[in-house]
């Protein structure tokens, strides 16, 4: 019998949100209303239901959320220009910009665009470098709660041999230099490594965003890991759509400490830290007393 810990990432950030609700009524009691523009150029189905979902949860925190929908043939230019008005306006604390965009953008382009201090998803060069100079900026939403999930698995994470495996901007890097910032010794794996199940076998932390389903089962893990599994796959099962993770769950769970599933693991914590970013940025953009301490 396995007493692998199965982590609930709905009722972390379930608390990640309830902390950010009472710092949006105290931002309100000052006569500030946080706003968050939800920018989505196109018609990815996928794209559609992740801002559904976020346009949704802001407005239960009480953040004022703004979409704004472009059609897919628009220029990079209408969406430069729209970012303008957005940097500008006073009254909007966070942009985001759904990815992807359509070919005819560039994403890096319109990524260093947003205002670093309004830009919730961390992506912009300015944040990217404090995140790795260990400068208190805006942190990439769902590396940090990929960490929130560790901290609360494990305490203080100082000495841990964390190793993540995938090297993408948006998750592996950041994801890395949390890690590093939090004490951890950090290896990070990608296509090219040699014999990544050993190296990953050393670890007592893994973190796991590769986007190929199953990818990591128990042998590539340390007895009594902790593993976290950013991957999201959609796979034929016998004749119907599943969501499995980059880890081989079931597999995984006789050999680890704890584990987060998907789905209900990492996902729920992604837009919680969206909200958080909000917030933040509202505390960036206003010459406020000091942001009450972190979690
Ligand atoms: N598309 C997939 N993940 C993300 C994300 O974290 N932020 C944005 N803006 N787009 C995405």
């Amino acid at each position: 019998m396995s007493t692998a810990k199965i982590i609930d990432g709905k009722q972390a950030a379930a608390r990640v949100l309830d902390k950010v609700k009472r710092e949006v009524d105290e931002l309100k009691a000052l006569d500030i209303e946080p706003a968050l523009a939800v920018v989505l150029v196109g018609d990815d189905p996928a794209s559609h239901v992740y801002v559904r979902n976020k346009v949704q949860r802001a407005r239960e925190v009480g953040i004022r959320s703004v979409e704004h929908r472009l059609p897919a043939n628009t220029e990079q230019t209408t969406l430069l220009n729209l970012i303008d008005t957005l940097n500008q306006d006073v009254k909007i604390n966070g942009i985001l910009v759904q990815m992807p965009l359509p070919l005819q953008i560039d994403e890096a382009s319109v990524i260093q665009a947003i205002r670093a201090d309004k830009d919730v998803d961390g992506f912009h060069r300015e944040n990217v470098g404090g995140l790795v100079l260990g400068q208190p900026v805006l942190t990439p939403c769902t590396p940090s709660g990929c960490l929130y999930l560790l901290e609360q698995a494990l305490g203080d994470l100082s000495g841990k041999h964390a190793v993540v495996v995938g090297r993408s901007n948006i998750v592996g890097k950041p994801m890395a230099a949390l890690l590093l910032q939090a004490h951890c010794s950090v290896t990070l794996l990608h296509s090219r490594s040699v014999d990544a199940p050993a190296l990953c076998r050393q670890a007592d932390i893994v973190v796991a965003a590769v986007g190929r389903p199953e990818m990591i089962d128990a042998s590539w893990l340390k007895p009594g890991a902790v593993v976290i599994d950013v991957g999201i796959n959609r796979v034929e099962h016998e004749g119907r759509n599943r969501l499995v993770g980059d880890v081989d769950f079931d597999n995984a769970l006789s050999q680890v400490s704890a584990i987060t599933p998907v789905p209900g693991g990492v996902g729920p914590m992604t837009i919680a830290f969206l909200m958080k970013n909000t917030v933040r940025a509202a505390y960036l953009q206003y010459p406020l007393p000091a942001q009450p301490a972190a979690h």
